[in-house]
């Protein structure tokens, strides 16, 4: 058996391994990147890009239907074809994934195809699909394997009738109807998806709103949004059963209704890849939960091993599995350092988009005496000349010390324009430093700016109060 050796061998080319990757080699080190299926991981092949290569493709048919709302008459009504739209998101991807071996490349980072499984602290073998075994030695280890979607033995996936969004990206043919089981961040990206593209959505949502991690606010206005497109959503309830139907598949709710559709998407989470791994051979603790155990400098039970992103079941987010990563390569590279999540954001494809930085009201309202500013879209002149005026965007903010707490946005670009208020989150500003930045004009994030004016009572677009 061949070994090689280096300084830190990565499980895992997703958006924190691969990142770790390039990282590493650009600190100097020499690393190896061990991946079993195609670099990029969930997020570039199943996940956050092909997804969104979709919801680009069902929003512009969207709005061609609505083309006379522009002043643009077509000859006929616009007609899309999915088996296109998925060409178009395969290459999307397909470049991408090139893009990352192109990366490696350039920086040095050396890619193995295979299955690694860690055998010591400073040993990992990457078995390849036709069994060949290549042994590497290395100082460190990061463990980046990611997550899957869970299997519910209620509703067992089985890719035909019963889907996980994995399969969804791959259907042949898009289905009249679908229920869509979970209406968490995969549920309604998935549900205004595919309800633009004119399929029949039936959702169901074990808590008592759609998007129930994210501020009341923010689920009330995407509840009023799914509504406009005649979304069925069934709150506070449970699928108890799926059984084969006559439209394909007929579920069970727990109020005693049920629901015939074609077929169902399983959106209920994810479960944690730590299986076949070595893990619990070697003694690498986990959480409760089954996810990698690790402190805050990614460091797990042993020192010299490392865990990052959604195998750590802390936040299931590529970008924060990007920002683990690098903390992982300085500490595997000998410096000190900790997470800091301090104004990550939240971004939420639905249509409108929803974008949410630090605290909900009812978390601030737990530690502070909470003021809170609002600005509607529909005061704003830019989202009236895009034709998207629904949503609003709140402001938290500490009463006594002016802290800026938490923004909440739903609506057009809502995705984007966070980023500015978490900005202002992860340096500390207050509502007033945040409303006193200029905005350009006009632009989406102006209603950031006015909801902070608002929180004064001093948004100027806003009618006085009474
Ligand atoms: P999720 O945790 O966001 O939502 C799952 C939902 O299913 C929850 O609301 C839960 O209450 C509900 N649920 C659980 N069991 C149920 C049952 N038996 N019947 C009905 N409802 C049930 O998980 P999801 O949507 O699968 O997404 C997985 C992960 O992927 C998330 O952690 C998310 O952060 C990440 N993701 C992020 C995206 C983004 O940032 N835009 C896009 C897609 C996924």
């Amino acid at each position: 058996m061949t070994i090689e050796q280096y300084n830190i061998v990565i499980i895992g080319a997703g958006p924190g391994g691969y990142t770790a990757g390039i990282r590493a080699a650009m600190k100097g080190a020499r690393v190896a990147v061990i991946e079993a299926r195609d670099l990029g991981g969930v997020c570039l092949n199943r996940g956050c890009i092909p997804s969104k290569a979709l919801i680009a493709s069902a929003v512009q048919y969207q709005k061609m239907k609505h083309a006379d709302q522009f002043g643009i008459s077509l000859a006929a009504p616009p007609v899309y074809d999915w088996m296109a739209m998925r060409a178009r998101k395969d290459k999307i991807v397909s470049t991408l994934v090139g893009g990352i071996g192109q990366l490696f490349k350039s920086h040095g980072v050396m890619h193995y195809q295979g299955f690694g499984r860690i055998n010591d602290p400073n040993h990992v073998t990457v078995v390849s699909e036709n069994g060949e075994e290549i042994r590497l030695r290395t100082d460190s280890i990061i463990i980046a394997t990611g997550s899957r979607p869970i299997n519910i033995p209620a509703f067992p996936i089985d890719g035909h009738r019963i889907l996980s969004s994995d399969h969804l990206l791959e259907l042949e043919h898009l289905p009249e109807s679908i229920l869509i089981i979970g209406a968490g961040v995969i549920g309604c990206e998935w549900a205004f998806m595919l309800s633009l593209l004119d399929v029949k959505v039936h959702m169901v949502e074990l808590l008592d709103r759609a998007l129930p991690m994210e501020d009341k606010h923010c689920s009330s206005l995407i509840a009023r949004e799914l509504k406009k497109l005649k979304i069925d959503l069934h709150t506070g309830t449970k699928v108890e059963g799926i059984s084969p139907g006559e439209a394909g598949i007929q579920a069970r709710l727990s109020d005693g209704k049920v629901i015939d559709a074609n077929q169902a998407l399983v959106s209920v989470g994810r479960a944690y890849n730590v299986e076949d791994i070595g893990l619990d051979e070697i003694g690498v603790e986990r959480n409760p939960n089954g996810s990698v155990k690790t402190g805050p400098d990614m460091r797990t039970s042993i020192p010299n091993i490392y865990a990052i992103g959604d195998v750590r079941g802390e936040i299931l987010l590529a970008y924060t599995a990007t920002h683990d990563g690098a903390v992982a390569v300085d500490n595997c590279l000998g410096e000190q350092r900790e997470k800091n999540y301090l104004g990550w954001p939240s971004v939420i494809f639905t249509h409108p988009e929803v974008g949410a930085v630090g605290l909900k009201e009812h978390e601030a309202a737990e530690q502070y005496d909470v003021a809170i500013g609002k600005f509607p879209l529909r005061a704003l002149g830019k989202a009236h000349a895009e034709n998207e005026i629904a949503g609003e965007v709140k402001v938290i903010g500490d009463k006594k010390s002016d802290k800026l707490l938490g923004v909440h946005a739903v609506g057009v670009h809502a995705a984007e324009i966070i980023h500015v208020a978490a900005l202002a989150i992860r340096r500390e500003l207050t509502v007033s430093q945040l409303g006193d930045q200029i905005f350009a004009h006009p632009v989406v994030s102006e209603s950031i700016m006015e909801a902070a004016h608002d929180l004064h009572g001093m948004s100027v677009h806003l009618a006085k109060k009474r």
